[in-house]
C-alpha cells in the first residue's frame, strides 16, 4: 500500500516534469543493492519455497472429512492434490480445491474469521470458496 501511494505521487511528478527526491530511489535502472538486502531476499524466498513445498507435500489438517466439526473447515489430502472442506452448521460438507487460483499455494482455514486464507499473497475466500479479497480473482474450484 505504501509503495502504491509512492508510485502515484512519483508517476504524477514524472509526467508533469516536476523534481521528486524519490525518483533516484525508485529509478528502474538503479544499481542493485548488495550485501544484507540480497541475503534477506534469498532467505525470504527460500522460506516461501519451503512453505509452498510443505503445504503441497504434507498431509492434510485431518485425515477424513468425518473429523471436521460443524462450522469449521480443514484441508484434506486427495491423492496428489488438496481439498478445502467446510462443514456448515447443519452438518453438510462443502468441498472445493485448496489450490489458490492466483499462483497455486494451498489455502489455510482461519477459524477466527471462518474463511480460507492464502499464505502466499493474502487472498481470502469465504467458507464456500468465493473470493473475499484478491489478488485472486476467481473462486476456489468447487469439488463434488
Ligand atoms: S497464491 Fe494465493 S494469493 Fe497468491
Amino acid at each position: 500500500m505504501t509503495h502504491g501511494t509512492i508510485a502515484g505521487i512519483l508517476i504524477a511528478d514524472l509526467i508533469r516534469g516536476r523534481e521528486n527526491t524519490w525518483s533516484q530511489i525508485y529509478d528502474p535502472s538503479r544499481k542493485p543493492v548488495w550485501g544484507m538486502a540480497w541475503k534477506e531476499y534469498i532467505l525470504e524466498n527460500a522460506n516461501v519455497a519451503t512453505q509452498y513445498a510443505k503445504d503441497w507435500l504434507g498431509t492434510g489438517d485431518v485425515s477424513s472429512a468425518g473429523q471436521i466439526p460443524t462450522s469449521t473447515g480443514a484441508v484434506l489430502r486427495d491423492g496428489m492434490t488438496k481439498i478445502a472442506a467446510f462443514r456448515d452448521e447443519h452438518g453438510s460438507l462443502h468441498q472445493c480445491s485448496a489450490v489458490c487460483p492466483h499462483l497455486g499455494c494451498i489455502v489455510h482455514w482461519n477459524d477466527a474469521e471462518k474463511v480460507w486464507d492464502c499464505p502466499c499473497h493474502g487472498s481470502r475466500f469465504d467458507a464456500f470458496g468465493g473470493v473475499v479479497n484478491g489478488p485472486a480473482n476467481r473462486a476456489l474450484e468447487p469439488k463434488q
